[in-house]
């Protein structure tokens, strides 16, 4: 059966195409309430749904934003994810994912896509991988597109769009005290990307945290990750021979990976190493023994950057005229960490 129309609608209900797009259109016309109810059962009658691709000629308004995520594999990019939705539909709009999988290539070709799309602005937290350069690339097709970006998490170097990020350093900080204050002294970091500025900033707080207490910063307790699965097994034994009593992991996900990597080896948490994570996902409580993490406000961060993306599609004047806008992590203490005496 063909789409219903307007017109259609008009011909059941028995009145103007005029009324109808006034009725439907909430217009605050004097119409008597038997018109309208007329109107709205002949429209449940036939189902009718304006054809949006028209609303959007009209409008210029196609109300879907564009959502890009780097890795979908990662709960914390999922978590993300959903209160990203939950603020655009909350404001009357959809949104339209793209999962980049940590490929840095597919950054601008999704940004391409949701723009043929009609998308109305784009949230992206950015795939990067050793040796990427294509900020400057992407700085440079957000300046002259027709639409507003803004990134959540990871931002671009050097770049103009708003960014919601977390406090990385601090957060780096709270992990490494933590484990400082407990009495460890040989602590491995277990990092990030090396050319994300979030992993960068975390590594600082490692050493802040090292600084403070008097000890010396030695590259040869760090150990380059890539915030996913797979190499938790030659990071463990990197630490290991290094003779680790912690390891402050940049993320969940690679903690995870060390849990399973010390499983194998017949190793126990926190009994021969304690070990710290960092994002607060939901699997945290959920592994034995439950991880200690650092929580990043996933939920603020999601909705300052839907609020912040719609004031620029609505045209709202911000009288904060910050770029960049930062959330303060929170240190969640469980069970994989213990104090020793050394
Ligand atoms: O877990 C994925 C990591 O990459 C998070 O820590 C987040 O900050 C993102 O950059």
């Amino acid at each position: 059966m063909a789409r219903a129309t307007i017109k259609d609608v008009a011909k059941l209900a028995g009145y103007s195409i005029t009324t109808v797009s006034l009725v439907l259109n909430h217009r605050e016309v004097s119409i008597p309430k038997e018109t309208r109810a007329r109107i709205w059962d002949a429209v449940k009658q036939l189902d009718y749904r304006p054809n949006q691709l028209a609303v959007g000629m009209i409008t210029k308004r196609s109300r879907i934003l564009g959502l890009l995520i780097p890795d979908n594999s990662n709960v914390f990019f999922g978590d993300m994810s959903r209160y990203i939705e939950r603020a655009a539909r909350h404001n009357g709009y959809n949104l339209i994912y793209g999962n980049t999988d940590n490929n840095p290539n597919r950054n601008l070709e999704y940004m391409r896509m949701f723009i043929d799309r009609q998308v109305d602005g784009i949230i992206f937290s950015k795939s990067t991988a050793p040796g990427d350069n294509s900020d400057e690339e992407l700085n440079a097709y957000i300046s002259k597109s027709s639409v507003p970006f803004v990134s959540i998490d990871r931002r671009l170097n050097n770049g103009s769009v708003k960014s919601v990020i977390l406090n990385n350093r601090r957060g780096g900080y709270l992990a490494t005290n933590h484990l400082l204050q407990m009495g460890h002294k040989r602590i491995g970091a277990y990092t990030g990307l090396i050319n994300l500025a979030d992993s960068e900033e975390r590594l600082e707080g490692y050493r802040a945290a090292l600084e403070e207490a008097g000890i010396a910063y030695d590259p040869a307790f760090v150990y380059q990750g890539d915030y996913q699965l797979g190499r938790e097994r030659e990071a463990l034994a990197h630490f290991l021979d290094r003779r680790v009593t912690a390891i402050f992991c940049f993320n969940d996900l690679m903690a995870v990976g060390i849990y399973k990597a010390m499983r194998e080896r017949g190793l126990m948490i926190p009994e021969d190493l304690s070990i710290v994570g960092f994002d607060n996902t939901p699997f945290g409580s959920l592994i034995i023994p439950e991880l200690t993490t650092v929580a990043q406000p996933i939920k603020d961060m999601s909705e300052c950057a839907v609020g912040l993306l719609l004031s620029a599609i609505e045209g709202k004047e911000m009288k904060d005229s910050r770029n960049t806008y930062i959330f303060e992590p929170q240190l969640v203490v469980r069970d994989s960490t213990q104090r020793i005496s050394v």
